[in-house]
């Protein structure tokens, strides 16, 4: 059975603020009829496409592929829906399988029971049909099977991604409160980074922001060093078109001249940082420094500093609201010349950076409700830019 058909609607999830870019990113890798959803774009694409956006997506975390669709008022319905179709043409009895849903519909209250409903009726027509069924494995199933209902309209889809994309696979240690790789690549998109301005991230932690800077300037593939994504598990996987978009996703990677800056006062998760670009073979782009930032002096006259500094959630800090007004100190200090981004979910703290942003997007850290904040660091007579923020 064929899974990927392009006249189907696909879905490719991302962390919500991120939609309209993720947009831009599929379409640039072949999708079609793209359209923005909440936390989410749907698109058309065939089998090379899907292929290719599962290896090179930077802004999305995973991307689902329809196979059915259709009407259900409640679990029994969904049931015998489910069971309609031909799992043996999906679903090998040597593979494990998981079903996970979304519900948004008043016809159906838990999503749990939905699931369990699903994967009863998978599993049912297995045992009608050869008598023996595929066991359900929830943690790193072959197959990932998820159904989104809205209202009445159910749509069964397969995962292409299987592990979530944001699994880059360079990522080996972190501290205690690492950005998701998405989100921090999302974050470069919206500062408007390319590689001829040089960039600061001045709290780097274990380097997610700097290393997606790299992958972005050599224009390295987000996922390539993935050996594993779902549509491998499908009966339609072509191994020869993957090796063609591998092949051509290799080719595509470009030197880079590029200056990327990283600091930390952590010596610890300086380390993990750098080890993490050596896993990915970028770290001799990456100029990594342990200094406080209190006392950082910028490495080039002008350039873009991104940032996630604490947040006083998962790091606690003494006096964090404190900490922020030095943040804003040393901006005004030492960095004008400086476009300067950074997100924080610590609306209070944020206030006493002092300076006023000229763009604020709302962004989702995990489930903690950001602020992605643009301070332009002018010098000389702009200094008046530099009123407190209401
Ligand atoms: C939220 S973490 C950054 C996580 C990072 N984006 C990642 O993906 O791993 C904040 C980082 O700020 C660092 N930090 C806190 N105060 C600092 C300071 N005064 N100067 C430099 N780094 C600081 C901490 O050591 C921590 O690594």
């Amino acid at each position: 059975m064929e899974i990927i058909d392009p006249k189907q609607i696909c879905i490719a999830k991302c962390p919500q603020g991120l939609e309209e870019v993720l947009e831009k990113e599929l379409k640039n890798l072949g999708a079609r009829s793209t359209k923005v959803l909440v936390r989410a774009v749907s698109f058309k694409a065939d089998k090379e496409a899907i292929y290719r956006i599962n290896l090179h997506s930077r802004l999305s975390s995973k991307i689902l592929v329809p196979i059915d669709q259709f009407y259900a008022k409640h679990p029994e319905e969904l049931y015998k829906k489910v069971k309609q179709l031909d799992w043996s043409k999906v679903l090998r009895l040597d593979q494990t399988f998981a079903v996970m849903t979304t519900v948004s519909s008043h016809h159906f209250n838990h999503s749990q029971y939905v699931a369990l409903k699903a994967k009863d009726a998978i599993v049912d027509q297995f045992y009608a049909n050869v008598n023996k069924r595929p066991n359900v494995d929830p943690k790193t199933p072959n197959i990932k099977i998820h159904i989104h209902i809205n209202d009445k309209e159910c749509t069964v889809y397969l995962d292409s991604s299987g592990d979530p994309l944001f699994k880059r696979g360079y990522r080996m240690q972190t501290g205690v409160a690492p950005i998701n790789e998405v989100l921090a690549a999302g974050m470069l998109q919206l500062s408007g980074w390319d590689e001829t301005m040089p960039l600061v991230d001045p709290m780097c932690g274990s380097g997610t922001i700097v290393i997606e800077a790299a992958m972005l300037a050599t224009n390295t593939p987000a996922n390539i060093l993935r050996e594993e994504f779902g549509f491998m598990n499908w009966p339609d996987y072509d191994d020869n078109l993957w090796e063609k978009v591998k092949e051509e996703g290799f080719r595509s990677i470009k030197p880079t001249s590029a200056q990327i800056f990283a600091y930390d006062k952590a010596l610890s998760v300086l380390k993990y940082a750098e080890q993490n670009a050596e896993e990915i073979s970028l770290n001799e782009l990456i100029q990594f420094k342990r200094k406080d930032f209190l006392h950082l002096d910028p490495p080039a006259p002008g350039g873009l500093i991104v940032t996630n500094p604490p947040y006083d959630e998962r790091i606690q800090i003494e006096d964090n609201e404190a900490f922020y007004k030095s943040i804003g100190d040393r901006f005004k200090q030492a960095f004008q010349g400086y476009t300067a981004w950074l997100i924080s979910s610590n609306l209070s703290a944020i206030k006493r950076i002092g300076l006023r942003p000229s763009k604020k997007i709302t962004l989702f850290n995990g489930k903690l409700e950001c602020k992605y904040l643009k301070y332009d660091l002018y010098s000389g007579s702009k200094k008046a830019k530099y009123a407190n923020q209401d």
